[in-house]
């Protein structure tokens, strides 16, 4: 009775069960899983308005924006809002010292002026299906598990095909809850993608890595495109003669905003999440491989900012550089407090314990565990010795380049892979600085020999310290010697007939630094670290379906992985410590007490001072100010940036760009106290577009909510 009794409440208090909030889910699946829960908590539409293959749905104004972010349309003419750090390599390659449209922004008068992205590609998702029957037609459970693989991939290859048979859509089939079940997506490509607005830097990257994955944040974090078709309305290469598309949905924008507590959800493409890893998997990341690959990071952006600081040249070169290697830097150590703060470790391993307990008796499941204890354990030098190969020797510009030139035979090169030779090496060099390229090399391979255990170093470093005495000098003297830091030297060398190319890559002193850490990566390090993750991937295969079983009534969502998502939550602040509260919405006078000429980072244009003075703010005014950066409950992660976040009746309040520090934990493991994703509100969006952008015409091909 007693224990009757202990049970239902436990079912009650909703242990196990997903916490609020958490969660990212398959928009095919919402109407079955959590339209009833989505719709308690105050969303006003159906399913069908979510997701829906015969009409258009809100799905058809989403897309999946390069490679790893999201956009959505707000117009009949293909009109695009994503980040600004989204559309940075696109606002970049237009800049140059003359025309800065990075630290001025750019603004398109009219469709001509709108600038074409060779390379630039957003997908919408036409439909998906659950393949998993089909996926796993003919595996049997006495196969090996490459014989499974080889199955699952050939039946994947059909489904594919057939999927995408007689039309232009691109199909994809891929794993879920680690290949439990498989769902088939099928996408249509878009490639002629056209900059059309971009707010100054100091404005859409405002607070830049200081503020980054802070609250409270005042960053206009938006750029605009819009998507062109051919005549047809179906994609085209870039042409002049294409058209805007035409879309079958596009956003409504609400201007009304949201109170605390209300409704909202984030429609997108969140990248990776690992929330089913086990507890030595986290303790690897918390205790080993952050730690170490935050210290080497810290070491390189302090080199790129020494070196920016000395020239208005650099600093542009290396301002999309130095921002990506602070990104995960930054994010790794909210990640790690956020982790040792929850007590994730302890709290997986008393999960885990009574997981065993369940399994104790289970064939199937007993030996799950401790077979995946041990192998992280075995895997661990080889994890660490591959983090530092990436972060060292992979942080080194030149290796890249020399890589390039080494790897291919010149004598069997086609005319467009020539092509894509010189293309790459005029790119690598337009945004290339030896100084900061050698200073980089020399400290790197100083924490690798130091750091990386003897079974894993390279006979080059050894070389190095015995002919030269040190790291440095080694470096300093290869530096000296290369031609790969020249692009005269390069292109005076693609000019040889291939045979010798061939040969004078090979004699550069680079190339041995090359061979030597390729060797071991390939003979030393990758084989090992491969076959034991090929061992750990099935058993979270059976890990995963044993949790599922052993919990019937929870719902489990499937861990992120680039396809489309649905999440959603309330408008909500947070406390991040004792006696600190943070309020969940942000305004214009935060950006002016941030305001600094001084500091590069809060030095905002002086239109944007002139208008707060006159308190001009046009139609854009609530309560004497201007709204400028919300927090919510909703499930985030990269690749979310852009996304739209929507409130209950699925009119646009702005856009998702990044995450609060101590929310970064969420890939691992979402804190409902404390995960919060951030958005710019579309209102501060608005406002910048008209009267710092001077573009409010843009404003007139877009649907407002009354
Ligand atoms: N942290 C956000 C995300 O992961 C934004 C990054 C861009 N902004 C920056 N200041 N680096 O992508
Ligand atoms: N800033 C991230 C992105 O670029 C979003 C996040 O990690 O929360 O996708």
């Amino acid at each position: 009775m007693r224990k009757r009794f202990t049970l239902l409440l436990i079912l009650l208090l909703g242990f196990g069960s997903v916490r609020a909030d958490e969660g990212m889910w398959l928009p095919n699946l919402i109407g079955k899983l959590k339209i009833k829960d989505m719709q308690a908590q105050g969303f006003q539409l159906t399913a069908k308005d979510l997701y829906d293959v015969n009409e258009g749905s809100l799905k058809d104004a989403i897309v999946r924006f390069s490679s790893g972010c999201t956009g959505e349309l707000v117009s009949a003419d293909g009109l695009l809002l994503t980040n600004h750090h989204c559309g940075y390599g696109q606002i970049q390659a237009y800049s140059s010292v003359e025309n800065d449209y990075l630290t001025h922004g750019f603004w398109a008068m009219s469709r001509e002026q709108e600038l074409p992205n060779p390379g630039l590609k957003v997908s919408f998702l036409v439909r998906m299906d659950d393949v998993t029957k089909q996926v796993l037609r003919g595996v049997r459970p006495s196969m090996t598990e490459q014989q499974r693989s080889d199955k699952i991939a050939e039946n994947s290859l059909a489904i594919e095909e057939k999927a995408a048979a007689n039309t232009h859509y691109r199909a994809s089939v891929e794993p879920f809850y680690y290949g439990n079940q498989y769902f088939l997506f099928v996408y249509e490509d878009f490639e002629d993608v056209r900059l059309v607005g971009a707010p100054p830097s100091s404005i859409g990257k405002f607070g830049g890595d200081t503020d980054n994955w802070m609250w409270p944040r005042h960053t206009g974090d938006f750029s605009i495109f819009r998507v062109y078709a051919g005549p047809d309305n179906k994609p085209a290469p870039y042409s002049p003669e294409n058209v805007p598309y035409q879309p079958k949905r596009f956003l409504t924008v609400s201007t009304q905003g949201a109170a605390e507590g209300d409704f909202t959800f984030v429609y997108g493409f969140p990248g990776r999440t690992y929330e089913y890893i086990t507890s030595e998997a986290v303790r690897y990341m918390v205790e080993k491989g952050n730690p170490h690959k935050i210290n080497l990071r810290t070491i390189r952006l302090n080199i790129m900012s020494e070196e920016q600081e000395k020239s208005v040249q650099t600093r542009i070169q290396y301002a999309f550089k130095h921002a990506r290697v602070a990104n995960s830097w930054k994010k790794w150590q909210g990640e790690m407090k956020g982790l040792i703060r929850r007590n994730v470790i302890r709290e997986k391993e008393e999960a885990e314990l009574d997981f065993m307990a369940w399994a104790q008796n289970k064939k199937e499941y007993a030996h799950v565990l401790p077979e995946l204890n041990a192998l992280y354990r075995e895997l661990e030098p080889y994890a660490f010795a591959r983090d530092y190969v990436n972060e060292t020797y992979g942080a080194i510009e030149l290796v890249g380049l020399a890589t390039t030139l080494i790897t291919p035979d010149m004598t069997e090169l086609d005319e467009r892979q020539w092509n894509n030779l010189h293309n790459y090496v005029a790119d690598f060099f337009k945004n290339y600085s030896p100084v900061i390229d050698r200073r980089t090399a020399i400290r790197m391979l100083q924490e690798y020999d130091r750091n990386v255990p003897e079974m894993f170093q390279p006979a080059i470093l050894a070389d190095y310290k015995n002919q030269y005495g040190s790291i440095e000098a080694a470096v300093d003297d290869l530096f000296d010697r290369t031609m790969f830091v020249s692009q005269d030297q390069i292109e005076e060398l693609l000019k040889l007939d291939p045979e010798a190319i061939n040969v004078a890559v090979k004699a550069d002193p680079v190339a041995q630094l090359y061979q030597d850490f390729n060797r071991l990566y390939r003979s030393g390090i990758l084989p090992e670290y491969n076959r034991i993750n090929r061992e750990i991937t099935p058993l979270y295969r059976v890990y995963m379906k044993g949790m599922m079983e052993r919990e019937k009534s929870r719902i489990f969502y499937p861990d992120a992985n680039s396809t489309l998502r649905i999440a959603y939550g309330k408008v909500n602040g947070y406390a991040p410590m004792d006696a600190v509260y943070y309020e969940p919405y942000t305004s214009i006078e935060g950006i002016m007490e941030k305001d600094d000429p001084h500091v590069y980072d809060y030095d905002i244009p002086q239109s944007l001072r002139d208008l707060y003075a006159a308190k001009d703010y046009g139609r854009w005014k609530v309560n004497g100010s201007v709204p400028v950066c919300f927090i919510a409950t909703n499930h985030t992660t990269g690749g979310n940036s852009g996304s739209p976040i929507l409130n209950a009746k699925g009119e646009l309040l702005g856009l998702n760009f990044d995450r609060t520090w101590e929310s970064t934990m969420s890939d691992v493991r979402y804190d409902p106290e404390i995960c919060r994703n951030i958005s710019v509100d579309i209102r501060y969006v608005l406002f910048v577009i008209d009267k710092i952008g001077g573009a409010g015409y843009l404003l007139n091909e877009m649907r407002f909510a009354e």
